[in-house]
């Protein structure tokens, strides 16, 4: 809990910056692909998570033009706050934001806030899954979230020995970049398919589809 607060605070400070020392610029090619390959169409209901300052609002709504869902989850007010920006300046309506922490959601979570029976298309977690105790367990609750087929798409790093990169990553994002993330990912969908290409091989987009029994 004191771990969450801390974490919390730390991302409310982060949050005045984040625009500024994490642009968009930075990450357009891994965020481009990793909307790409949600495959979204018009109608679809996603989940971000966590969704930050928004910063893939505008790559989402070029497939969804303004329909659908996009259910925005993040620990940080302040990170909500300037993502409840972006909403207003572009006029977006099919946009919800909640502040919860990740470890929270999961199919009692969905029932509680969006209603039951309520599913995703598609589940985006960028940039979140390093740095998210218990990760392992937050891929667990979302992949039952998903409709049958659903897709889980991942884009974060992966540096399997970290230097000075990581240190710096870790400093400004509090990230672990050696995690396994997509590993485990690929234990537990179908199809399952990585490109490694982005930042010289330190970041991943990785994806597949929630196995149709589940
Ligand atoms: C590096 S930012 C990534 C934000 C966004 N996905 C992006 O790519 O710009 C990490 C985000 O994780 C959020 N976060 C950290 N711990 C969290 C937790 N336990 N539950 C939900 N969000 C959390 C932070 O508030 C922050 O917005």
């Amino acid at each position: 809990m004191e771990n969450l607060e801390k974490a919390e605070d730390y991302y409310d400070k982060f949050s005045r910056f984040y625009d500024i020392l994490s642009p968009d610029w930075y990450y357009r090619k891994p965020r481009e692909f990793a909307v790409r390959v949600m495959e979204l169409e018009e109608g679809q209901n996603i989940l971000n998570l966590p969704v930050g300052t928004g910063q893939n609002f505008e790559y989402f709504q070029q497939y969804l033009k303004g329909s659908g869902k996009i259910v925005g989850v993040d620990l940080s007010g302040g990170m909500l706050q300037k993502a409840r920006q972006k909403i207003n300046a572009n006029k977006w309506n099919n946009i919800s934001l909640f502040k919860d922490d990740a470890t929270k959601i999961n199919e009692d979570w969905v029932r509680d806030h969006l209603g039951e029976g309520v599913k995703f298309d598609a589940i985006l977690c960028d940039l979140g899954l390093s740095g998210f105790p218990e990760w392992r367990n937050v891929i667990d609750n979302l992949l039952p979230l998903l409709r049958p087929g659903g897709r889980f798409v991942i884009m974060d790093w992966y540096i399997e020995q970290p230097g000075l990169r990581a240190e710096f990553i870790k400093w400004i994002g509090g990230g672990e970049v050696d995690r396994p993330l997509y590993q485990y990912l690929a234990e537990r969908v179908e199809d399952f398919q990585l490109n490694d290409s982005f930042k010289g091989g330190d970041v991943f987009v990785a994806w597949g589809d929630k196995v149709k029994r589940l």
